[in-house]
């Protein structure tokens, strides 16, 4: 079985490089002992050069940055384009995290944002999700809208640099109404694999890994991965807790090993 992808999104924390590098330490020391996973912080990207320094090769972490311009350089006030950020130690990209959509990220935008990254060597970590699971079933047109008009124009060979990160907006963060259940994120990665494999075929779509997103903990983690049958991981809030996230590791690795 292939190694699990666990995603620490730290969003906008910690406020200092020191509280950075206490939580980075501990989950390095911990992850010396679990050969069948891949994390991948995601720090804010001014932490990322420091962080990333002393790091070089080791298969078992790695960085990204959680968002990205969709020009590499110029008079662009306040952006950054992804080849500093590749340049700062980052190998992956969020784009479209339901936080970025909300502050004014719209579909076409995130399109030319993957294009570009994905084009100067970053491995981007699309995500998507609906506000709400209709009875109705129109969040999985959601998913479909979003998925279409975001990958619109990315080349076949550059799926092998994708990696999409299904999060329900109703469960992520401390507004989190609920956590989904592993069937119900099953039911839509398979949905996803579907839209996808229109772009790719089904063989192309079937190895793309497909994560998990939203109130991720310790006591769940587990079962995402078993019942869930999911690639990996993102994790936000529980990422900034090494105990929490370290163990959210090992049920990932002991999972990956017993297979
Ligand atoms: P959460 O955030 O784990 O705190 O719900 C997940 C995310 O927003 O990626």
């Amino acid at each position: 079985m292939k190694k699990k992808l666990i995603v620490a999104n730290w969003k906008a924390n910690p406020e200092s490089i020191r509280e950075a590098k206490e939580i980075l330490s501990s989950i390095k020391r911990a992850l010396k002992n679990l050969p069948n996973v891949e994390a991948i912080i995601c720090p804010p990207a001014v932490f990322l050069a420091e962080l990333t320094r002393k790091t070089k090769g080791n298969p078992r972490l790695e960085f990204g940055a959680q968002n990205a311009f969709w020009e590499l350089n110029g008079a662009f006030t306040g952006q950054l384009g992804p080849t500093m950020l590749r340049n700062s130690g980052a190998k992956y990209l969020i784009l479209g995290h339901s936080e970025a959509r909300r502050a004014g990220d719209s579909d076409s935008m995130i399109n030319r944002k993957i294009k570009l990254a994905l084009t100067h060597g970053l491995k981007v970590i699309l995500c998507v999700g609906e506000e709400e699971r209709d009875e109705a079933g129109q969040y999985l047109q959601t998913i479909r809208t979003q998925l279409e008009e975001n990958l619109r124009g990315v080349l076949k060979k550059q799926f092998a640099n994708l990696v999409i990160a299904y999060e329900p907006i109703w469960a992520i963060g401390l507004n989190a109404r609920a956590v989904d259940t592993p069937r119900g994120f099953l039911e839509q990665a398979i949905y996803i694999r579907k839209v996808i494999s229109a772009f790719v075929g089904k063989d192309a779509a079937l190895v793309l890994p497909i994560l998990y997103g939203g109130s991720v903990k310790a006591e769940n983690a587990l079962s995402f991965l078993v019942e869930g049958e999911a690639s990996g991981l993102l994790v936000g809030r529980a990422s900034l807790e090494p105990e929490n996230f370290i163990q959210i590791l090992k049920s990932a690795d002991e999972f990956v090993k017993n297979h």
